[in-house]
């Protein structure tokens, strides 16, 4: 089962990496870079200062430090400003950008949080099937790559990602949930 979408705490999920929704400072923030940040421990923090920070679309890597996960993804969404500033194509470049670096370091398991779907107003109707076309072809593309879950925090999320799953199948290699 190379897809799986749950119901949880990412900052539990032991993968190889698991994706923060950060902001372009990457200096943490509240949701799910809070807790990310929270449960790292400060060491996170000294490592994202050294990015200097990252532009919307695009994507960093660091350690895990107190996380399960060995390496945290930061990827910064778009702000959902009403849909007509490219808003759909900046979300699809956060989750290409968070695969290169998946086959940049040879992972073989990543975890996403909905992105952009909280603070950034993205509507999660809109951001799932989204979401789901970028990890079906990154399983397709990438050999390596065994497994990909979506963390989703409450059980409304969870069935939005499930219906956007089952109405497009072929997002669904090998079967799911
Ligand atoms: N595990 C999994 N998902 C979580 C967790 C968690 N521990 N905490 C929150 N979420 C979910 C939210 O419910 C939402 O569905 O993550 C999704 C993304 O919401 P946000 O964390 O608000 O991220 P985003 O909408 O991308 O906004 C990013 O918020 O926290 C700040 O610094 C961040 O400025 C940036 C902005």
């Amino acid at each position: 089962m190379k897809l799986e979408l749950v119901k949880g705490d990412i900052t539990k999920v032991d993968a190889d990496a698991i994706v923060n929704a950060a902001n372009s400072s990457l200096l943490g923030g509240g949701g799910v870079d809070g807790a990310i940040h929270r449960a790292a421990g400060p060491e996170l923090l000294a490592e994202c200062r050294d990015l200097r920070g990252c532009p919307a679309g695009q994507a960093k890597l660091t350690k895990g430090y107190r996380l399960p996960a060995r390496h945290v993804i930061h990827t910064v969404g778009p702000v959902w400003r009403g849909g007509n500033a490219s808003e759909e194509a900046v979300l699809a470049r956060c989750y290409k950008s968070v695969f290169a670096l998946v086959e940049q370091h040879g992972l073989r398991s990543v975890a996403f949080p909905s992105i952009s779907t909280g603070a950034y107003g993205f509507p999660i109707e809109k951001a799932a099937p989204i979401a789901l076309r970028e990890i079906h072809a990154a399983l397709e593309r990438l050999p390596r790559l065994e497994k990909v879950t979506v963390v989703l925090f409450s059980p409304g999320d969870l069935e939005v990602y499930q219906r956007a799953l089952a109405a497009a199948p072929a997002s669904n290699p090998g079967g799911n949930v």
